[in-house]
């Protein structure tokens, strides 16, 4: 991190202004911010000219990488032509049509409507909202429960944040709100039983699953919501046979299944949706991030027509469907997301992206016999490294997430800007990147490890 700079510096002013998200606000003033100015590619350049490879695609988001000139120009076009409308009060326009059809035309089967918000808390914040009414309209108002898992991430607004299954997105808050509740997490490594195979691990969840919608009774239980893969609880891969698993349950029960693709779709996996990859079939499909490479905000929710249907029964009953955002659909945002699914198509993303994956997932096993690896995990480009005490125990460091932390800050010193979740080290690189910077990405990797290991002798009880 840049020391703290001259009075009136870029710096002096993030201090005297800026309250930062996801920040430990009294380390920020001692440590000051690390301005980023510029990015190209895979590649971003700080204030003081330093570059480095965004292994994390800025918040898992970055797919085309930067600089890409025709999302600028489709902005700009869009900008001159219409910078603002609303979709409010049967009002539409040709880049919010145009982007539905576009999502609805590559989405799993069923997925039929299109609701867009901005964020991937706002849409699913939505989609509890969604679910509510959904149930309201069909006369089962005690169907309201909504289960989540515990290391989900969707979101920090008051619902979602309530779905988010992360202490620290709870804590001090005063979440979860009521009707959510969370079930396991499926990460094998660290929670299945010595000896038990994925399979039989996925089927103690399912079973677990049973037993919650059972104890609270089915008639209150609505939706299940997960992410196919997990991304911001640390890149959990689900163990083989979990989602047909759950899904079982799901349709058993008369629950809505929910996929939160705001991290998996559009290519992340290797496949245009996650979903796909997992036989996941579902009811509602929320996206964000990759939606427009997060050149600027966007997020949906896909629907299928049974929802709608409800949806729309019920809007005609009350008067209107009384939900919505000033920005919903907004025409600059749509219009580049529209191109940015152009681009992914055009250059084939979603296959490079599978193709990317073995230099990524092999090249990072090469160094699992390191002795702070435990597990290295990931699909597609996605992929995390755990680092443990003790390999053989999965023992974690005392204090959890403190080798993270400094994984993440010396990874700056050698160009590389990755994510820790605790002591996960995960990786998310645009879906742009070329083996050979894949390489250089787990060159750099690599010698944060060895950095990592000599600290962690000193500073931390082995
Ligand atoms: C799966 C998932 N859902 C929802 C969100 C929340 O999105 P946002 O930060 O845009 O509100 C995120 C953010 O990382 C996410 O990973």
């Amino acid at each position: 991190m840049t020391a703290v700079a001259a009075v009136n510096s870029p710096s002096a002013r993030d201090l005297a202004y800026v309250l930062h998200p996801y920040t430990n606000a009294r380390a920020h003033e001692a440590k000051g911010p690390v301005i980023i100015e510029r990015g190209q590619g895979i590649y971003v350049y700080d204030d003081q000219g330093r570059e480095y490879i965004e292994g994390l695609a800025g918040l898992w988001s970055v797919g085309i990488g930067y600089g890409e000139e025709r999302l600028v120009e489709a902005a700009a076009a869009q900008m001159r032509k219409l910078p603002y409308y609303h979709s409010f009060s049967h009002k539409s326009h040709n880049p919010g049509i145009d982007l539905a059809e576009k999502l609805v035309s590559i989405a799993p089967a069923g997925l039929a409507r299109v609701f867009f918000a901005n964020s991937g808390s706002e849409a699913n914040d939505t989609v509890v909202k969604m679910v509510w009414y959904y149930n309201n309209a069909l006369g089962r108002p005690k169907k309201k429960k909504i289960i989540s898992r515990l290391r989900a991430y969707h979101g920090i607004t008051i619902a979602s944040g309530s779905l988010t299954g992360l202490p620290w997105n709870h804590r001090d808050f005063d979440l979860p709100i009521a009707n959510i509740l969370h079930t396991a997490c499926p990460h094998h490594y660290r929670y299945a039983n010595d000896g038990e195979s994925e399979e039989e691990f996925a089927s103690r969840l399912a079973g677990q699953l049973e037993a919650m919608i059972l104890h609270e009774g089915p008639d209150t239980v609505a939706a299940f919501i997960g992410e196919p893969v997990m991304g911001a609880g640390g890149v959990l891969v689900p163990p083989r046979t979990y989602w047909q698993k759950i899904s079982q349950v799901c349709r058993k029960y008369d629950m809505l299944i929910i996929a939160d693709e705001v991290i998996n779709g559009f290519g992340r996996t290797g496949r245009m949706f996650a979903s796909e990859l997992y036989g996941i079939e579902p009811d509602m499909l929320v996206v964000s991030k990759q939606i427009t490479s997060s050149y600027l905000p966007l997020s949906a929710i896909l629907l299928n027509d049974k929802i709608y249907q409800a949806i729309a029964d019920n809007s005609a009953k009350v008067g209107t469907f009384g939900h919505g955002f000033t920005a919903s659909a907004h025409p600059v945002a749509t219009a580049v997301g529209l191109e940015n699914l152009r681009i992914i198509e055009e250059r084939q993303l979603v296959k490079h992206a599978a193709e990317m994956s073995p230099f990524l997932l092999k090249g990072l096993r090469d160094h699992a016999d390191h002795p702070l690896v435990g597990e290295v995990r990931g699909v597609g480009l996605m992929a995390a490294v755990e680092l443990v005490a003790d390999k053989k125990t999965k023992r974690q460091f005392d204090p959890a997430g403190k080798l993270g932390a400094y994984f993440f800050e010396r990874g700056h010193h050698h160009g590389l800007i990755i994510r820790n979740v605790g002591d996960s080290i995960c990786f998310c690189p645009p879906l742009i990147i070329q083996a050979d910077q894949i390489k250089e990405m787990i060159r750099r990797f690599a010698a944060t490890l060895d950095d990592a290991q000599a600290w962690a002798k000193e500073n931390l009880p082995a």
